[in-house]
């Protein structure tokens, strides 16, 4: 009996248009378009607020006519460049614009032009969408607004009880607690993402730490240091909040979160000798993982052998965030971030050539906001200009490969900079 041949070529074929098809049904139907998932809270804008009675618009500027230092403060905060930031334009046109990012990054409805009216199956991108005809123009430009953490209902909510303002006011105890961000920093993960806790997770990471709590830290405390003024221009003294949210665009608060210390055997050494450092990053100053929110963020460590001539002969990196695969699926393969008041050593050995009479090593730890390689291809298919810096050097020391080194090292606990660990910063936390 003759066995019936099967023809290669036309079963192939198929089997490529049935794999083709379920890729195509698994990336249009399943596998969310966004990195995040969708909570009822920002899936949708803060609902329309009109103007309270006494106050001219909803503009930040108008607040500040009266409350003149929180508006100056908040013009410098990153929540008022939530929607012009130039990494925030860039991944948005990344994203096709979808309606979403807005809900955070300009988050109330007068802010939106267009008024979202489903979500079928939580497909943002399948939105159904009609024109807002109560959208202002160019208020999206002011990112994170006042209006949207302390207008509700057309009236001015707050931390007191007692003011006696041109416009209606009501106390709202939420602004001493943590409650007041929650909404936007604790960024769920979606159907096939399977993070460490959500992409801009900060809120779980420190509602995890008990530490914090047992302090009585919460996330103003760090983010929007205390302060005794007037709230309005001739208002009485108050204890109030700056509006400075600093965070990981400034050098200054990242060195605020860590403590560094280092230590190397032996402590005097000579030509021709082996040197072991260790290097000690604690979590000092943070309520939460360092580095924290943005997915992208990092952290590297750098050992440099300097000649005296100043040429590199040795170089060894390390970083330290999160290592996660954006394909097919999401998945957070591993996370090497500090918790509050964790610590890690990194080592470094180097044998001393015979000649280095005056090497030294140099130790540098910078802050990433996102990879070279992610900043390229911003700029080369979403439309990044400018330079806005997007790395930054918050500890940089040489020390003498000699022996000099141990008065050096010695050193490092007098040094008002960083130096040994310092629980936070005494001016800001409290
Ligand atoms: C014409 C001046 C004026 C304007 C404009 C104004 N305020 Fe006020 N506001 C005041 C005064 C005065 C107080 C009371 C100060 C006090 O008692 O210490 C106050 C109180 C507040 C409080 C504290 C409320 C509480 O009881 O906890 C908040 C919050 C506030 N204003 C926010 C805003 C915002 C947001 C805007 C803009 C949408 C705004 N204000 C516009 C004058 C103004
Ligand atoms: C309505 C949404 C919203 C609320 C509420 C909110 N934030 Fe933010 N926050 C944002 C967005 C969006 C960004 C990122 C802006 C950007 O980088 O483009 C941000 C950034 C930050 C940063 C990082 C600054 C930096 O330099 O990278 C800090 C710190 C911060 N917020 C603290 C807070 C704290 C504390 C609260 C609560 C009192 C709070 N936020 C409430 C939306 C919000
Ligand atoms: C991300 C949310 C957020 C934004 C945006 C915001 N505030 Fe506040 N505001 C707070 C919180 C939280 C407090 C409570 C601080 C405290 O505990 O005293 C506060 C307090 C205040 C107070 C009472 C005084 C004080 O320091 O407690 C005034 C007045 C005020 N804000 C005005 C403004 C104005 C004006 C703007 C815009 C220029 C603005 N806020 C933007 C969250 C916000
Ligand atoms: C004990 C002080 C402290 C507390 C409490 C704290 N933070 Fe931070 N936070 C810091 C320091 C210091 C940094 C800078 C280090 C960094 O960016 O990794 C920071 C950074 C951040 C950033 C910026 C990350 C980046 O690179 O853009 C965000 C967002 C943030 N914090 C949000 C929060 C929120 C939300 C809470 C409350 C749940 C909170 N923080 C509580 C100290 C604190
Ligand atoms: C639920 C609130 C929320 C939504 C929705 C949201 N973001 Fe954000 N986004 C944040 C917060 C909070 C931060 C600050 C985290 C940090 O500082 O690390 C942030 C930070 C960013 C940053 C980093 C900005 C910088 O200067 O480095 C980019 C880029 C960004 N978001 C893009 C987007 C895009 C694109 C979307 C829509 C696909 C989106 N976001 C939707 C809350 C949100």
């Amino acid at each position: 009996m003759k066995r019936k041949r099967i023809r290669r070529g036309p079963v192939l074929f198929l089997l490529t248009i049935v794999i083709g098809i379920l890729v195509y049904i698994f990336y249009t139907e399943f596998r969310p378009t966004v990195i995040f998932g969708l909570r009822d809270d920002y899936a949708r804008a803060i609902p329309f607020q009109k103007v309270p009675v006494g106050l001219r618009s909803l503009k930040a500027e108008d607040c500040g006519s009266c409350h003149q230092e929180i508006y100056k403060e908040w013009k410098t905060s990153i929540h008022a460049h939530a929607y012009d930031d130039p990494f925030f334009q860039a991944y948005w046109n990344k994203d096709k614009h979808v309606f979403v990012c807005l809900n955070c990054h300009a988050p109330l409805e007068n802010q939106q032009p267009m008024l979202i009216q489903d979500i079928p199956n939580d497909r943002v991108e399948r939105a159904t969408q009609i024109p807002n005809y109560r959208y202002e123009k160019g208020f999206e430009r002011e990112g994170v607004t006042c209006a949207a953490c302390h207008v509700r209902d057309g009236v001015i909510h707050g931390p007191f009880g007692d003011s006696v303002a041109p416009h209606p006011t009501k106390f709202d105890p939420a602004f001493r607690t943590t409650q007041m961000c929650h909404r936007c920093h604790s960024v769920v993960s979606g159907p096939f993402q399977f993070y460490n806790g959500g992409p801009c997770g900060t809120y779980t990471e420190y509602e995890g730490e008990f530490f914090m709590k047992e302090k009585g830290l919460i996330c103003q405390s760090c983010h929007m240091p205390k302060v005794t003024r007037p709230v309005a221009k001739g208002g009485p003294i108050r204890h109030g909040r700056r509006h400075l949210w600093r965070g990981g665009h400034d050098p200054e608060m990242i060195k605020r979160a860590i403590a560094v210390h280092v230590v190397a055997d032996p402590p005097q050494p000579v030509p021709g000798e082996r040197v072991d450092f260790t290097l000690t990053l604690i979590n000092a100053g943070a309520g939460h993982k360092i580095p924290t929110g943005d997915p992208d963020r990092h952290f590297s460590v750098e050992f440099v052998i300097l000649d005296g001539e100043g040429n590199i002969v040795e170089h060894q990196a390390e970083t330290m965030g999160r290592w996660i695969l954006w394909q097919p699926v999401i998945l957070e393969v591993y996370d090497n971030r500090l918790l509050p008041l964790a610590s890690r050593d990194y080592q470094f050995d180097y044998d001393l050539p015979e000649r280095a009479t005056d090497w030294k090593v140099q130790v540098k730890i910078r802050y990433h906001i996102l990879t070279d390689g992610q900043h390229e291809m911003l700029r080369e298919s979403y439309g990044l200009t400018g330079n806005d810096p997007y790395v930054f050097t918050i500890y940089e020391r040489d020390f003498p490969l000699n022996e000099t080194l141990s008065v050096a090292l010695d050193a490092q606990s007098t040094d008002p900079r960083l130096g040994c660990a310092k629980p936070a910063d005494a001016n800001t936390v409290g």
